[in-house]
């Protein structure tokens, strides 16, 4: 058995003479004793580096960072100061991108069944684009123009018939889908008709977003080709492509970079005839390897004959998609980075239940024991950002790590936080 891949570590990991995990030059170590664990620690070079990839890709303004991977307003305002404008999928995604300091004409709101309050609070605050996902959409987006004569730029959600190679749960662009009006049955058609004839909203383009951690390059170029064969004709100024480019999360694992997927999606529209500006919705792929938990390891349980259960302070509340995906991730001990890991175990959280699992069959080096720090990589993305307060632990703190110094952007929640909504 292997050491951890290095390469899924952030860009700054680095080993230091003893062995153990330097991160952007802070020791894991005094990270775990300042700030305690579980913790979040993310590499800020690194989010850095890939908002600078992605515009370099597909240019400025033309990269909307989908926040629902990982959203505080440190990141909020890190993507934007970067160059990228902001894709919010909910008005409480909305107003922590506002919070910020983002301005709303830098947001783009999304989601398949948007609230007339979320459609206000956008319209109201004049978010640059409104994805509409439905015939419902535009009746309520019919409702504020008369309420207030609103006229926002809207965009539509085309599903395009298109199946991503991806887990069912994270695939969006086959007929099958809850999301967009649907190409083949001629809903898009129709929904283009009906928003060029509407007052109540300014059709400036059309969306799609065939799935996440998509590996596949040529997946995206097959919903390019299908998008604009439809997209061409119209005519209309912009073209977004949606997000989904995976990244590798276990050893051997292997994704296209941004710039790979960049020259996939531009040559194919260019090839096509598209002459709107084409736009992407990347987050994993800016925020996922920048990242990696930290826990402590709290039990080890070997049963003989049976398998050996590590468990650490945190879990499915911090990570669910070992649970709901059943995704892969590797696991070491930052006292021991390049360690063999000889030992395979069950890596289980501390909540009430037996599907409470990290890892399947996490590699560790045989000496793992109760007191050990250890270390999660690739957990950057949809794991803060789906944390739950399950048995009322209470979520973990993000620190952003650079140049040697820690910086805490979201504090430990506290037992008074669970109970902030509770009115006895
Ligand atoms: N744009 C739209 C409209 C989306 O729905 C999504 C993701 C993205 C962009 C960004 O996709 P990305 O580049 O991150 O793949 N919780 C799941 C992922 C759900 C993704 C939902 N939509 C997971 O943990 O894998």
């Amino acid at each position: 058995m292997t050491a951890v891949p290095l390469g899924l570590l952030p860009d700054n990991a680095t080993v230091a003479d003893d062995g153990s995990l330097l991160l952007a030059g802070c020791r894991v170590a005094d990270l775990a004793a300042e700030f305690g664990t579980p913790v979040f620690v993310y590499d800020e070079a690194h989010l850095r580096a890939r908002c600078r990839e992605a515009v370099d890709a597909f240019g400025r303004d033309r990269v909307i960072y989908a926040t629902k991977a990982f959203l505080c307003k440190a990141m909020a305002r890190l993507a934007y100061d970067e160059g990228l404008l902001l894709d919010v999928a909910s008005g409480g995604e909305l107003a922590v991108a506002l919070a910020a300091g983002v301005p709303p004409g830098a947001c783009t709101l999304h989601g398949n069944n948007k609230s007339i309050a979320e459609l206000r609070a956008a319209a109201d605050a004049g978010v640059r684009h409104i994805v509409v996902d439905s015939f419902d959409e535009l009746d309520r987006l019919d409702e504020l123009h008369a309420e207030f004569g609103s006229t926002p730029n809207v965009l539509l959600r085309v599903t395009p018939g298109v199946s991503a190679h991806t887990h069912e749960f994270i695939a969006t662009g086959q007929d099958d889908s809850k999301f967009g009006f649907n190409l083949g049955n001629g809903d898009a058609l129709r929904a283009v008709d009906r928003a060029r004839r509407s007052a109540a909203v300014e059709l400036v383009g059309l969306h799609c977003h065939i799935g996440s951690n998509v590996f596949d390059a040529s997946s995206f170029a097959k919903a390019a080709a299908v998008m604009a064969d439809f997209a061409v004709p119209l005519d209309l100024p912009e073209l977004v492509l949606g997000g989904g480019l995976g990244v590798p999360y276990v050893e051997g694992e292997e994704a296209p970079t941004i710039t790979q997927w960049g020259n996939v999606l531009l040559d194919a529209c260019a090839a096509l005839g598209v002459r709107s500006n084409v736009s992407v919705e990347p987050g994993r792929a800016i925020v996922a390897s920048a990242a990696m938990t930290i826990y402590t390891v709290g039990t080890v349980k070997h049963i003989p004959d049976v398998r050996t259960y590590i468990a650490v302070d945190g879990g499915m509340s911090d990570n669910p998609r070992p649970v709901l995906y059943g995704s892969g991730y590797e696991s070491f001990l930052p006292r021991a980075v390049t360690a063999e890991r000889d030992m395979t175990a069950r890596l289980v959280g501390k909540h009430c239940e037996s599907g409470d699992v990290l890892s399947f069959a996490a590699k560790l080096p045989g000496d793992t024991a109760v007191g050990d720090l250890l270390a999660m990589p690739v957990t950057g993305a949809y794991g803060h950002s789906m944390g739950s307060n399950y048995n009322k632990i209470t979520r973990p703190p993000v620190v952003f790590v650079g140049d040697g110094d820690a910086r805490l952007v979201v504090r430990r929640e506290t037992h008074d936080d669970l109970m902030i909504t509770d009115l006895g």
